[in-house]
Parts: structure tokens; sequence; C-alpha cells
């Protein structure tokens, strides 16, 4: 159930059965030539609202001005600083918090999140989850049968695959792999940490960093957003038992 959709009244009747709530957070950023700009806020709403359909749960709008400043010379590119949007976070908990929300869970779709997230999040009176839609099991296995170490850094496949599912789908038009990646450079960069936006965008022209986007498919993003909402579903069930006050 979208919150964006309710009516105060449907809000204030579901806090009398639950004190729970998905906050999607994504990117306004490039994914490469064949990946849409909202690619990670499409993913983080959709399979949150996905989630909430199977257990219920209210479903906050997705935050998505978020960082991104790497891919800032790339067209379409939004970013807001760490600050900002640590801050926009923490003020959107506190607001569910005074409507009696006590378990805020974060699904997030964007690496360059987690650490502002982690630092927004550390102190509020309800319990906060934070989950990247990655990170479960089921969907890291299909990830790896579908794409192998294709599945790279950014613009790739698996989320490419799942705005092809739900939203539209760009034609690769023989799109070329991108350079590989060493190991070095996928630890060295680990949570997005790219460098000045010129200097990532001469690296990697086309703005993918190591992901073959181009193998993506709608049906395989439709089997992907299946095995996602399935276990965040599951998960924030789990987390719904867990106890209301701190983390
Ligand atoms: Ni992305």
């Amino acid at each position: 159930m979208r919150l964006d959709l309710c009516t105060w009244p449907e809000v204030e009747a579901y806090l009398q059965g639950s004190n729970g709530v998905i906050v999607p957070t994504g990117s306004t950023e490039q994914h490469g030539p064949i990946g849409l700009i909202g690619t990670d806020s499409l993913c983080a709403q959709d399979i949150a609202e996905g989630a909430g359909a199977l257990c219920g749960a209210m479903v906050a709008p997705v935050i998505g001005y978020t960082p991104a400043p790497f891919n800032m010379a790339f067209p379409g590119t939004l970013s807001v600083s760490a600050e900002t949007f640590g801050q926009v976070v923490g003020e959107v908990i506190d607001g569910l918090v005074q409507h009696g929300f006590r378990h805020v869970y974060i699904l997030n779709a964007h690496g360059a999140n987690l650490e502002p997230l982690q630092a927004a999040t550390g102190s509020k009176p309800a319990a906060v989850r934070i989950r990247s839609w990655w990170d479960f099991t089921p969907v890291n296995a299909l990830r790896r049968d579908y794409y192998g170490d294709w599945e790279g850094m950014h613009a790739t496949p698996s989320e490419v695959a799942i705005t092809q599912y739900r939203h539209r789908v760009v034609e690769a038009q023989d799109l070329d792999p991108p350079e590989k990646l060493s190991a070095r450079y996928v630890r060295d960069h680990a949570g997005d940490r790219h460098g000045a936006p010129d200097a990532h965008r001469a690296r990697f022209p086309d703005g993918r960093v190591g992901s073959h986007s181009g193998l993506a498919t709608p049906q395989q993003g439709r089997a992907l957003f299946d095995a996602a909402t399935k276990a965040v579903a599951e998960d924030y069930a789990a987390f719904l038992e867990t106890p209301a006050s701190g983390s």
C-alpha cells in the first residue's frame, strides 16, 4: 500500500494494526547507454511496492535525490551531498515516528547511499533496518546465473532487467561488453567510491562500470523482481518481530 495513494484516515487506520513502513532509497543518475536515469529509484520503489503487496506493508515515497557526484559529467544525473541526503532521511524518519511508526525498513538500491543511511539512522527512537535489494541469497543466485562477472559495478544487467520488465526497454543495438574490471578496482571502489566527474567519464566513457547491461532481458527482470519482492517481504515480516526501540 503506497503512502502517497492513501488518505490520512487510511494511514490512521493502518497504524491501528501496524507500526511498520518501508522507505525506498534510490538515485537519479546515468546508468549507461541503455539504462534509465531513474534505474535505482525505480528498482527500490517497485520492489518495495511488490513486497508491500505481499506482506501488507505501507510504502513511503522513494527518496530519489541522493549522492552521485562521480556521475555529474553525464547529463541527467542529479546529485545531492551525503549530508543533505542524510538529513532528509533523518527528518523523514522523525516524521514517521511522530505519526506512530516504530519499525522503519529502508529498501536501498544505490551503493553510495549506504554510509549516509547508517549515519542518519543510528540514533532514532524506532527500529531501523537497512537492506539493499541485492542483499538476498535468492536474488544473488539469479544475478550470478544470468550474468556472472558481467554484473559488474554500475548499470548492472540485473537492475536494467528489472526496469525493462517494469517500465521500458531501450534497444541495445549490439552493445559491446564494457571493459573488464580488475579485482583490485572492484575492491578499491566498493560502495560507489569513484573519482571526480570528468575523470570518471573519461575512464568509463559510456557510463557502465564493468557491467554488461546489454545482457538484460525483461524476462530476467521479472524473475529478479519476483525473487527480490519475496525476499524483502519475508525479511520485513521478521523485522516487525524485533523490538521497536533501538536497532
Ligand atoms: Ni544503479
